[in-house]
């Protein structure tokens, strides 16, 4: 094998589980072959990619050589002057508009708030870019009926974002074989993963980007907060968390880090009986409009606990878009309320 084999064979190397090879990406920076012996020198930028592909090059060219040593090339940091949350950088300058949807616990229902508040946006004609935030536990496809497409690239190696129901999507799901693989990154490569989203993704020039945050109050907001400037929080309880430590300490995490609050909407609020129509609180009733009161933020809105909410949502048809008139008016009243609140940029 004489060096430009070499080179020609390395290119060739799929990236493992992308559809893509270390040509296409652009990861080899040199290869050479003196005396059987080959060196590959790599651009990988994380520790994780690195030893991923040399793993690949290793299979690729087991017994091939007397010896193969693969070096990754120290970089020049793309961009290490990371924001503060007082003055953040902006990642997404084709964004008019961030709107970071974020709760204090899990599974108060974030992400189907999310995507009914994007659709509604979308509804209204803005253009709307939805991300994911949530790495460890993207739902964002399965939500907009997309988990089953993957990513592609556009000729300007950009990222294609998925789009349905008027919005345009990006979600590390999208780029795991499949929609329901674990991820287990550190949580530095899950922060550049989502830098990557806000920088490498064809998304256009938007009205509005809709962050679904994940749960809770930690690396992940923390960043967002620094590389955005996020217009305003919206955040999502449920009528048993409005009391809770967890709620509290998600909006006195945004008084410091001093993005605006659009306001609270308070989810599952009360039941609908699907045979009668009847309504109970469960929970009592007036807990989120004490809360928005207690810490002086609009309460835009009340969603009640719906069979059919869940069930459209598992089955990717969000109620915005595709449920009767009344639950299509719980997100668009919201929506109206907030555009009320906030002075977006328009
Ligand atoms: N108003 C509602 N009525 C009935 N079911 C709902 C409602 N809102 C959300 N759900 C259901 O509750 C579950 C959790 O919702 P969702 O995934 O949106 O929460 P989340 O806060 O994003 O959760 P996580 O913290 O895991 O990301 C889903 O099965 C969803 O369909
Ligand atoms: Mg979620």
């Amino acid at each position: 094998m004489n060096n430009k084999n070499f080179e020609h064979a390395l290119q060739g190397i799929k990236y493992p589980k992308l559809n893509r090879t270390l040509g296409e990406l652009k990861l080899i920076s040199t290869a050479k072959i003196t005396d059987e012996n080959a060196h590959v020198e790599l651009l990988t930028v994380s520790d994780e990619s690195y030893l991923m592909v040399k793993t690949a090059i290793e299979n690729a060219f087991a017994n091939e050589f007397k010896s193969l040593n693969i070096t990754k090339k120290a970089q020049v940091q793309k961009d290490t002057n990371y924001g503060t949350t007082a003055t953040p950088n902006n990642r997404a300058p084709y964004a008019a508009n961030v709107i970071a949807v974020t709760s204090g616990k899990g599974g108060v229902g974030k992400s189907t708030v999310s995507v009914n508040l994007a659709i509604a946006l979308a509804q209204l004609g803005y253009k709307v870019g939805l991300l994911d935030a949530d790495v460890y536990g993207p739902n964002v496809p399965r939500l907009t009926n997309t988990d089953l497409e993957k990513i592609s690239w556009n000729d300007n190696n950009k990222i294609v974002p998925s789009e349905n129901y008027g919005l345009k999507i990006m979600s590390v799901a999208l780029t795991t074989p499949t929609s329901d693989t674990p991820l287990v990154w550190r949580s530095s490569v899950a922060v550049s993963a989502l830098i990557q989203f806000l920088e490498d993704v064809a998304w256009g020039a938007l009205d509005f980007m809709v962050i679904d945050m994940p749960p809770g109050t930690g690396d992940i907001q923390l960043t967002m907060a620094q590389e955005l400037p996020i217009t305003a929080g919206v955040l999502v309880t449920t009528p048993q968390l409005v009391a809770s430590d967890d709620v509290s300490r998600a909006i006195r995490m945004f008084q410091d880090i001093h993005v605006p609050m659009a306001g609270l909407v308070e989810n599952m609020s009360y039941f609908i009986a699907p045979d009668t129509g009847n309504r109970y609180d469960i929970f009592g009733s007036g807990g989120g409009a004490r809360l928005a009161k207690r810490y002086n933020i609009p309460l835009l809105g009340q969603i009640p606990l719906d069979m059919e909410i869940r069930e459209g949502s598992d089955n990717g048809e969000p109620p915005v878009a595709l449920g009767s008139d009344t639950q299509k008016k719980y997100y668009q009243d919201i929506v109206q309320r907030m555009l009320e609140e906030i002075k977006f940029k328009l």
